[in-house]
């Protein structure tokens, strides 16, 4: 896809027009210096022989934890396996395609132990899928789905080179671009959607008007949506150009289309809006429409983002 600079500076899709309706292209991977898919299972290392009495503690502490089950429902045991989101899960469990030891059942909600249960779809074994984390730049006219039924083309067009199941992590309006993050870790996904964890998503607005100091400062403070009150958001005024603003909002939240509710809700409308950041992970140099694997150590600084309490203030 080609990709341009507006006159914002921020990059800007070729109008979709008609390419709104191509089907899949192939996938454009970005490679990252130091990018790498990073298995995220842990192996515990055993306790060595003629260990010291605090060493045979912790040996002992582990040996018990190995013992306990860890206990899912069936849909949640394959989700979590990194296969499938547990919607998918439940209608192969309901299609009686899912064995729990040798016997096929058709509740999502049987518990199973991970560490002792054998879970089959179709014959084969439900394991565990290595972790893979995407950045993907949404170009607007993708919709944030899988399948669409009016054919129109979504970000999975995109990703015609990723043979794991990945699925994004929170949503990007149609008509929204930039910054989308694609796993199949849903730990990591819960924590940058989670508003309890507070991590900052950073957009670039440009308005349909010259906005106010005072405009800016009520999306600042919070303003009221029909689902309640926003949290206060760090606004920051980067130019005004003829007729409109340029700005640039950080939220802790991810609401449904939050940041043009806000802006209506301050008396315009969004004219143009890009994602350029997830906590401490930016869309730097990324082009339009490509995808790369986010790198260890941006993956770290993500699973860090953000704070665990309630309470006002954007980050
Ligand atoms: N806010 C919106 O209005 N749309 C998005 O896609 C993301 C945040």
């Amino acid at each position: 896809m080609k990709s341009h600079s507006s006159k914002d500076g921020s990059k800007a899709s070729a109008s979709p027009g008609k390419a709104r309706w191509r089907r899949a292209r192939p996938s454009k991977f970005q490679s990252a210096p130091g990018a790498a898919n990073s298995n995220s299972a842990a192996v515990q290392s055993a306790p060595k022989d003629g260990a010291a009495t605090p060493a045979e503690g912790r040996a002992a502490g582990r040996r018990s934890a190995a013992k306990k089950p860890i206990l899912k429902t069936l849909d949640r045991a394959i989700s979590k396996a990194g296969i499938a989101s547990r919607t998918e899960a439940q209608r192969w469990i309901a299609q009686g395609r899912v064995k729990v030891n040798g016997k096929t059942t058709k509740d999502a909600e049987h518990w199973v132990d991970l560490k002792r249960d054998r879970i089959l779809l179709d014959g084969r074994p439900v394991e565990a899928q290595e972790k893979v984390y995407l950045l993907l730049y949404k170009p607007k006219g993708y919709l944030t789905t899988r399948t669409d039924p009016d054919g129109r083309p979504t970000i999975y067009d995109l990703l015609n080179g990723v043979k794991q199941w990945v699925f994004p992590v929170g949503r990007l309006d149609q008509d929204t671009s930039g910054l989308l993050i694609l796993t199949n870790d849903s730990g990591l996904a819960e924590h940058l959607t989670n508003p309890d964890y507070h991590v900052p998503k950073t957009y670039l607005v440009k308005a349909a008007h010259v906005l106010t100091d005072e405009q800016l400062e009520s999306m600042r403070q919070g303003v009221e949506l029909k689902d309640g009150p926003t949290r206060p958001a760090e606004v920051r005024r980067l130019r005004d150009s003829g007729q409109r603003t340029f700005f640039e909002i950080t939220i802790t939240e991810g609401r449904n289309r939050q940041v043009r509710r806000m802006v209506e809700e301050a008396g315009s409308k969004v004219l143009k809006l890009v994602r350029v950041s997830i906590g401490p992970l930016r869309i730097g140099p990324l082009q339009i429409g490509h995808v790369r694997h986010i790198d260890p150590a941006e993956l770290r600084a993500l699973r860090h983002s953000g704070r665990r309490q309630g309470g006002a203030g954007a980050g």
